[in-house]
C-alpha cells in the first residue's frame, strides 16, 4: 500500500471516516498542504504527529471537511424552493419533515426554518440538521454569525429572525428551537427518515462518483413518494431516472 493509501486505512480505523470516497486529487492535494506547513514530509509522518498531538488531529479534520457556508446560499435556488416547491409539499403534508444533511454551522438548515416559518406556524416545524464535524455543529448550536454570512440573505428576514450583539447577529430562539442538529456521517452511518424534503448541497461535489450513487439510492429511500432532493448549484444528478427521481426544477429532484 502506497504512503496516502495507508493514512486512509489508519483514518479510518480510527475515526470511521472513509477517505477513499472522497475525490482523491482535491483530499490529497489538501492534506499534502497541511504536512507541508507543519515540515513534514510525508503522509506517515502526518499520522504520526497526529497521534502525539490531539491540536493536529482537529487541523486535519477541518482540512477533510470544508464548512464553508452561508444563509439564504444561492438565492435564486432558496427562491424556487419557496415559490414553487414548498406550496407543493405542504399542501401534500402540513407538517412537513426536513433534513439538512452536511449542515455545516448551521446557515442551511436555519435558512429552511425561516423560510418554512413564512409558510407555516413554528410549532409545525421541524428540521433535523446533520453534519459530520462536531465542531460545526458546536457552532451551528450557537447560532451566533458573521454579517458576511448574512449578506444573501433578505432585509425583511435579517430584521425578523436576528439580534445584533457587537459584531454578531443571534439567530432568533424560536427559529433555532425548530432545529435539531445532530452527528451523522453521510457514507457510513443509517439514514433517517421518511422526509418530505432533504436539502443536500454542496457535499457531493467532494465525493466519488460511486458514492455519489449509493448516496442517491439512499435519499430516494429516505424520502416520501413526492417528496424532494433538492442539491447545490453545481451538483446536477446525471440520469436522475436511474435513482428513481424526476426533475421538478433545476436542482430540486422529486421521488417518483
Ligand atoms: C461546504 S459545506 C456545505 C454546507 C451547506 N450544506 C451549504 O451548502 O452551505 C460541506 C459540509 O459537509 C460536511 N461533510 C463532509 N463529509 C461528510 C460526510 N461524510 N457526512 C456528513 N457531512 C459531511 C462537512 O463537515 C461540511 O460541514
Amino acid at each position: 500500500m502506497d504512503d496516502y493509501a495507508q493514512f486512509i486505512a489508519k483514518v479510518k480505523r480510527k475515526t470511521g471516516i472513509d477517505l477513499s470516497l472522497y475525490k482523491e486529487a482535491q483530499m490529497k492535494r489538501r492534506l499534502a498542504a497541511l504536512y507541508a506547513k507543519k515540515g513534514l514530509n510525508s503522509f506517515t509522518e502526518l499520522f504520526a504527529a497526529m497521534e502525539k498531538d490531539p491540536a493536529l488531529w482537529h487541523e486535519c479534520l477541518d482540512r477533510m471537511t470544508i464548512n464553508v457556508s452561508e444563509f439564504y446560499r444561492n438565492a435564486k435556488r432558496w427562491e424556487v424552493l419557496e415559490q414553487t416547491i414548498l406550496p407543493r409539499l405542504l399542501a401534500e403534508n402540513p407538517r412537513p419533515r426536513v433534513w439538512s444533511a452536511a449542515c455545516s454551522t448551521g446557515e442551511e438548515p436555519y435558512t429552511l426554518a425561516m423560510v418554512l416559518a413564512q409558510h407555516v406556524p413554528l410549532p409545525r416545524i421541524s428540521v433535523l440538521a446533520t453534519d459530520i464535524d462536531e465542531n460545526a455543529l458546536a457552532r451551528a448550536r450557537l447560532g451566533l454569525y458573521s454579517e458576511r454570512s448574512l449578506a444573501e440573505l433578505p432585509e425583511a428576514m435579517r430584521k425578523k429572525f436576528f439580534t445584533k450583539d457587537g459584531d454578531w447577529y443571534k439567530i432568533d430562539d424560536k427559529i433555532k428551537r425548530t432545529v435539531t442538529f445532530e452527528k451523522h456521517n453521510l457514507l457510513a452511518d443509517p439514514f433517517p427518515g421518511p422526509f418530505d424534503l432533504i436539502v443536500c448541497r454542496n457535499v457531493l461535489i467532494y465525493f466519488t462518483e460511486e458514492a455519489k450513487r449509493t448516496l442517491y439510492r439512499k435519499f430516494h429511500a429516505a424520502l416520501r413518494p413526492g417528496g424532494v432532493l433538492f442539491v447545490g448549484s453545481t451538483e446536477q444528478i446525471f440520469n436522475p431516472g436511474l435513482y428513481g427521481f424526476e426533475v421538478e426544477e433545476t436542482f430540486f429532484y422529486r421521488r417518483k
